[in-house]
């Protein structure tokens, strides 16, 4: 197995450099915010009675983030569209927030050509492409990005500017203070989980040790950790190039356990992580708790703990060690985490069936 300790061998494989990007999340929130807050608001013809981020991928992840974190909060819904259409109710009254980090993704495109077909008050968050020419020139603010990262390296500049722009057009307060608590938080977690603290010492690099040759299944709970259970996932097949499932708690006691019962083979080769919240509801965590002494019966299982000053942060700090015990896996498998070559395939495939 790779010494994930050998910090030089851990870089070179990585070419994309996305060490480095995880290692920067705190500037790049920094930065994300001071974004939000120069971008023109939309103008709105009828009061914004719900919210779609419209996406794909490592560009959608950020609307589930905001629907959890903003779930308490926002007096208005929000829906997360991962889809070339819109519900039908998107129409004038609905603020679109259409992200791609790209801006090429031809489902955000035809999803972005529909919100504006129906009036919808849009903002565009992107690097440019298709989607930042398209906005920009029908007259949309357009939050416009750094490149040269992986679009789920880019949560910060995708996710962010999010809570700025409804800050300030009056749907949320306090969210400068909560952005700082988080870039704080950020820059003590990355010497802990970072590429320099070893093994032993490093909560990253041990459970990816876990992790290896197993399959990992990521359990959270809904309405907390729930959009972090999706983006371990993500992150595990997309960076480590291996499978992973998640799924919640309460709902995943009304089905997937029973479907474990007789699966010996499967979970002698699980590992279950689960992820936990100050927030989960206090039967919620009777229930996680009743439920891994089940699997730890069969299976390894790991507990992870939010941890920081606010919510923000306490949702990051999950999302932090799942991005960096992501890397590591990569690593232990000897594979660069950076490219995604089917995700090039396929769009590369598409792009020649218009
Ligand atoms: O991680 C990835 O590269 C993908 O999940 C992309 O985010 C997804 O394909 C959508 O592309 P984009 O983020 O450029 O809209």
């Amino acid at each position: 197995m790779p010494n994930l300790d050998d910090t030089k061998a851990l870089l070179e494989l990585d070419t994309d450099g996305m060490f480095d990007a995880a290692w920067s999340l705190a500037e790049q929130c920094t930065e994300a915010w001071g974004l939000s807050q120069q971008v023109a608001l939309p103008e709105q013809s009828r009061p914004v009675s719900q919210i779609v981020v419209t996406g794909l991928g490592g560009s959608a992840i950020g609307g589930d983030l905001l629907r959890v974190f903003g779930g308490p909060l926002l007096p208005v819904p929000v829906l997360v569209n991962r889809d070339y259409t819109l519900p039908r109710y998107v129409g004038e009254d609905t603020l679109v927030f259409v992200v791609s980090y790209s801006g090429n993704t031809e489902e955000t495109l035809s999803a972005y050509d529909e919100a504006k077909s129906k009036g919808a008050t849009i903002v565009a968050i992107t690097t440019g492409g298709k989607l930042g020419a398209r906005a920009a020139a029908d007259g949309f603010p357009v939050v416009q990005v750094p490149g040269g990262i992986a679009p789920r390296s880019a949560t910060g500049y995708l996710f962010i500017p999010t809570l700025g722009v409804l800050e300030r057009m009056g749907f949320l307060r306090g969210m400068q203070a909560e952005v700082e608590g988080l870039v704080a938080y950020l820059q003590e977690l990355r010497e802990k989980y970072g590429p320099a603290n070893p093994t032993g010492a490093n909560p990253a690099k041990d459970l990816a040790g876990k992790l290896y040759g197993r399959l990992p299944v990521i359990w959270g709970a809904s309405g907390t950790t729930e959009v972090v259970a999706m983006r371990w996932k993500g992150q595990v097949n997309e960076n480590a190039k291996t499978p992973a499932y998640w799924n919640v708690f309460p709902e995943l006691n009304h089905n997937e356990v029973v479907g474990l019962e007789k699966a010996e083979n499967i979970l002698a080769s699980t590992w279950f992580v689960f992820l936990h919240d100050p927030d989960d509801h206090p039967r919620v965590k009777m229930r996680m708790d009743i439920t891994k002494r089940m699997m730890a019966k069969a299976a390894g299982c790991t507990d992870v703990e939010a941890s920081g000053p606010n919510r923000l942060a306490r949702l990051y700090s999950l999302i932090y060690l799942g991005d960096y015990t992501s890397l590591y896996l990569a690593a232990l498998y000897g594979i660069n985490p950076g490219p995604v070559k089917v995700i090039d395939f396929l769009k590369a495939e598409l792009a020649k069936r218009p």
